[in-house]
């Protein structure tokens, strides 16, 4: 019997994967062939590792804005979130929630958009075991009177999947305070919340987030760290940080994840609850496997770190409590006996 590989090792663990946006997991062939059987333009380009380069997240975001917009067919929506469940599964997700951008597919109906995405995550549980769940993403760059039209619209087409909102896109100059109003009503609509912050903007948007929003979760988060204050205070009240690897080498100035003053590692070691997960893999030219990698072979997250790390992701989650109570058990010794094995 061959023994397996460190890397398969990594691949083998189970994981939650609480931060992936479904139109940055398109992967290039699909987006060339949803592209012209839509006939829709693509940014011009001579090779992917041309069209997949950015100097900082404004540049990014115009790039997966420009891609979402090969998706338009209700099998197209099913398409991309099948293969990003057949990935994220091949890479030892059980569980995955995560973003849409309705905006980004300019006039395609929510109708069209979750009836796809709801077949896609059907048949990738079905086929792969993988759960899932939709969170969209309100883009705040559009301003909080689209962001009440998007949750009139999410809340007209709603589905027993999609199970939070999301506030995404580029931080400054769009804090979080004007989006109060909608998150208010999102919650008394039974919707969970979470918010990037942090990652291109300041650490008082996290506490706003936190305060003004009142979020479950945070995404990204790094730049809390220029606030000492509110470390302790997340440290105190266990918020969880769903954090991207890859991601900050492209987005933020952390562009070298084995400085030993890394946002993750330091937010790591300050006792912050940090979940690892892939962002907008194939855009990042990454995976979740990879990302789990950095971390333990990078960042400084030993054993019992991933462990920790893992099974809060878990908790974290907006899964049922039954299913949350019954991973944990069971994956408990799972884990160990993987990281046994990569001891
Ligand atoms: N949308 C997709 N990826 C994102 C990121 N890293 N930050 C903000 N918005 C995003
Ligand atoms: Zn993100």
């Amino acid at each position: 019997m061959q023994t397996a590989t460190r890397s398969e090792l990594v691949r083998a663990l189970p994981k939650v994967e609480l931060h992936v946006h479904l139109e940055g997991t398109i992967q290039p062939h699909t987006a060339v062939d949803l592209a012209r059987k839509n006939s829709v333009s693509l940014p011009a380009f001579d090779s992917v590792e041309d069209l997949y380069s950015y100097s900082d997240l404004a540049d990014f975001l115009v790039i997966y804005t420009a891609l979402a917009k090969s998706v338009v067919e209700v099998d197209d929506f099913r398409r991309i979130t099948y293969e990003m469940l057949q990935s994220a599964s091949s890479n030892g997700a059980r569980h995955v929630e995560f973003f849409i951008s309705p905006h980004a597919h300019d006039g395609i109906p929510f109708s069209v958009q979750f009836e796809g995405i709801v077949k896609g995550m059907t048949d990738a549980e079905t086929d792969f075991g993988v759960r899932s769940a939709i969170v969209p993403g309100i883009n705040r760059e559009l301003g909080p009177a689209a962001a009440e039209e998007y949750l009139d619209e999410i809340l007209a087409n709603r589905c027993d999947q999609l199970l939070g909102i999301g506030l995404d896109y580029y931080e400054a100059p769009y804090p979080p305070e004007p989006f109060a109003e909608v998150f208010a009503r999102a919650r008394r609509n039974g919707l969970h919340l979470t918010a990037h912050a942090g990652e291109a903007g300041p650490a008082a948007y996290v506490r706003s987030s936190i305060d003004v929003l009142k979020v479950d979760r945070i995404d990204h988060g790094y730049n809390i760290l220029e606030d000492p204050d509110l470390v302790a205070r997340c440290r105190e009240s266990g918020i969880m940080f769903t954090c991207c690897p890859s991601t900050t080498t492209h987005t933020t100035s952390a562009r070298d994840l084995s400085a030993p003053d890394h946002p993750i590692r330091r937010m790591k070691e300050a006792g912050l609850v940090v979940s690892i997960n892939s962002d907008d893999p194939p855009m990042f030219r990454t995976d979740l496997g990879k990302e789990y990698e950095a971390a333990m072979d990078v960042l400084g997250f030993g054993p019992a770190d991933m462990k920790r790390s893992i099974l809060a992701s878990i908790e974290h989650s907006w899964m049922d409590d039954a299913t949350k109570k019954l991973w944990r058990s069971e994956w408990d010794a799972e884990i160990d006996r993987i990281l046994d094995q990569m001891a």
